[in-house]
């Protein structure tokens, strides 16, 4: 990986939405729009590649998604065995590194196992940094982090007068990586969904009403150029921005993570 490149997310953060209106859409059950998502999820990551975005964190299952029906949620769950089985030597032979964040315990030990495999077989990657969230919620996250943080008074590592925000954003997921630079959701709905809460304060967002399973390079790239197009001024002022002076990183991003 080289230099950020100007008007080009360094990090894209994406909710994959739409794969069950796709599905009833051709009078089809939801888990076939799943299957259908899982083949945009191997368009968006050539994307990445192609365009040279280094890492892509896709919300592939909520904390909230295990109440749905009992069917859906085991035919999710055959789809993230197979995916796993069938597709981590291709993302590993591309350089791409594979790892999950979220609740790994809620899920079975045959994909616990495959996820550590995963993780373990991809850890010296560098050209895509793939993050699955997987039984993930942005509370979670947070939440998580805090109790790290408390169990670290408690045990005197740390201070309370030395909790400050980077304290707790270092013990949220994806601390290594700078947060993303653009954030997609699919399907026509414009919120977050306690995706990555604590790590979007400052990401640009787009929406769009294409369901995920008709996501294709063409829409990716409309999403880019609108990126590209945006002023970002984390609470800064235009003209301060401007400044090259300014201290801003040009990703407004710390330069954590990715190489320079
Ligand atoms: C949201 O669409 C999508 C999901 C809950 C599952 C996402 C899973 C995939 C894209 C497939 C596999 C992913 C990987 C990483 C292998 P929805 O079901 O809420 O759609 P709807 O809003 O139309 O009902």
């Amino acid at each position: 990986m080289s230099s950020p490149q100007p008007g080009i997310p360094r990090h894209l953060a994406v909710i994959m939405d739409g794969n069950g209106r796709w599905a009833e859409r051709r009078r089809r059950p939801r888990a076939v729009g799943h299957r259908a998502g899982a083949r945009a999820v191997n368009v968006c990551i050539d994307f990445c590649i192609d365009t040279g975005i280094e890492a892509l964190t896709l919300f592939a299952f909520s904390s909230e998604n295990w109440g749905r029906p009992e069917d859906e949620v085991g035919a999710l769950m055959k789809l993230f065995l197979n995916a796993l089985e069938r597709e981590v030597d291709e993302l590993d032979r591309r350089g791409v590194r594979v790892r999950f964040i979220g609740e790994r315990g809620r899920f079975n030990e045959a994909i616990r196992a495959r996820m550590d495999a995963a993780e373990t077989q991809t850890a010296a990657n560098t050209r895509l940094h793939l993050s699955v969230a997987a039984s993930y919620g942005g509370r979670w996250d947070i939440a998580n982090a805090a109790r790290s943080l408390a169990a670290d008074v408690a045990a005197g590592r740390l201070r309370v007068e030395d909790i400050d925000e980077a304290a707790l954003g270092a013990r949220t997921a994806l601390a290594d990586l700078p947060p993303p630079d653009l954030f997609i959701r699919t399907g026509g709905d414009t919120r977050i969904s306690n995706f990555l809460l604590w790590q979007l304060a400052y990401t640009e967002l787009w929406f769009t009403e294409t369901l995920w399973p008709d996501m294709d390079a063409v829409t990716l790239q409309r999403a880019v150029d609108d990126y590209a197009a945006r002023e970002r001024r984390f609470g800064l002022t235009g003209a301060q921005i401007a400044q090259p002076s300014n201290g801003m990183p040009t990703t407004g991003t710390p330069s954590n993570g990715l190489t320079e």
